[in-house]
């Protein structure tokens, strides 16, 4: 299964796992594959504390950070993120935060102790609070790539990756993105069909992967979206794919820092169990569809805010529904996001057997493949 930019990031197979979990970017990295963090949800501060434990545990295998710098939010231009905060604070209606807090008190979940926890709820979702963690990611000499989601990352930015001798990737779920993405100079395009956890589009990864390959070609395209076997490997392989990026996947292994409350809504989970919402983070995602998705559905209800807007609202829900996942009726309200391949994980693997798994299928399926071609 080696492509050529396996090379390029010097890694065995091209299989990228995202996952917001240190143990297994290392897990994943040293089975071949690519770990890449998400960088999302750190202060600048945490994701030292994180990329230095993966520097210690990583030994020579490489790694990939991922950034969210989107393409359109409010408050787009300022670039200091106290003034930004403050200048946002005021759009944030009170009839939105009290909605949400009515939804977690009911459900019995906690509020979190005052323990100095990062406050505001920007986290890392503008480009002004982007920055910083990426400044942390180029200070690591095993961090061979920098993903960013949202949007085409800007130029200076690109430049400054490309300057330390790194490749800049970019998800994007429309040909025309990718299009973008190609002539701002992304060196590998990650084309993620609607199927995906996280923010997504709506176009289906069958539609999307051979559409995308061939607008950008010869530019690198990683598939992504539903990826949760080998034999689905082998087809994004077969549609001209330069390797796999997978997310969903990671989210229950056994090295994932989740509690088991968390774990085992996504077990119980099938595939027709997950919604495109903009409940949390202002933006359509997929995530499990529970009695908070809903709730911001109906008519006599709030309507989620913008990108961060909405985020400025949740990221105090986010926290709780994390850290008492399994308290009162928390998973009704919490915060999953996880794509429709959810239906296919029902028990807890490590993240070494998942890799085995997935080299495994891959060939077991090339191998049927061959065998219907005519002998010559
Ligand atoms: C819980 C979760 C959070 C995600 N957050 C991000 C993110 O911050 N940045 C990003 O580039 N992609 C994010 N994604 C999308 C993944 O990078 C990946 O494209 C997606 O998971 C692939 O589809 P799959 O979930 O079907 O494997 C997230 C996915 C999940 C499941």
């Amino acid at each position: 299964m080696k492509t050529p930019i396996c090379e390029q990031l010097g890694i065995e197979v091209p299989i990228f796992a995202f996952t917001h979990c240190r143990d297994v970017v290392v897990e994943v990295s040293k089975a071949g594959g690519l770990g890449v963090l998400g960088a999302v949800g750190f202060t600048a501060e945490q994701l030292k504390e994180e990329l230095d434990w993966i520097d210690a545990h990583i030994g020579d295998y490489k790694y990939a950070v991922d950034i969210v710098i989107p393409q359109k939010y409010e408050g787009m231009g300022e670039s200091d993120p106290e003034q930004l905060l403050a200048q946002l604070e005021d759009m944030v209606p009170q009839e939105h935060r009290d909605f949400a807090e009515r939804l977690l008190s009911d459900h019995g979940v906690p509020k979190m102790p005052d323990d100095g926890g990062p406050k505001g709820g920007l986290q890392g979702w503008t480009e002004a609070t982007a920055r910083p963690l990426l400044e942390e990611a180029l200070k690591r000499e095993q961090c061979v790539m920098i993903a960013n989601a949202l949007g085409t990352p800007p130029k200076d930015i690109i430049d400054e990756i490309h300057a330390t001798g790194r490749l800049v990737g970019a998800l994007c779920g429309k040909v025309k993105q990718a299009l973008k993405h190609k002539e701002a100079g992304v060196d590998i395009i990650i084309a993620q069909g609607t199927e995906a956890g996280g923010h997504t589009g709506e176009v289906t990864s069958l539609v999307l992967w051979p559409q995308l390959i061939k607008a950008v070609a010869p530019t690198p395209v990683l598939a992504a979206g539903g990826i949760g076997s080998g034999e689905q490997i082998a087809a994004a392989m077969a549609m001209g794919a330069a390797g796999a990026w997978t997310g969903s996947i990671w989210l229950a292994v056994k090295e994932a820092a989740a509690d088991p409350a968390e774990k085992q809504s996504y077990f119980d989970a099938s595939s027709e169990d997950t919604v495109r919402s903009r409940s949390w983070t202002g933006k359509p995602g997929r995530m499990l569809r529970n009695e908070w998705t809903e709730a911001w559905e109906r008519d006599d209800t709030p309507d989620p805010l913008p990108m961060p807007l909405q985020g400025m609202v949740t990221f105090d829900g986010v926290r709780r529904t994390k850290n008492y996942a399994g308290v009162g009726e928390c998973q009704k309200v919490a915060f999953n996001p996880v794509g429709q391949i959810v239906g296919n994980i029902s028990h807890e693997e490590t993240s070494r057997a998942v890799m085995q798994r997935l080299l495994e299928e891959y060939v077991e399926a090339v191998e049927r493949l061959n065998h219907l071609l005519p002998d010559i």
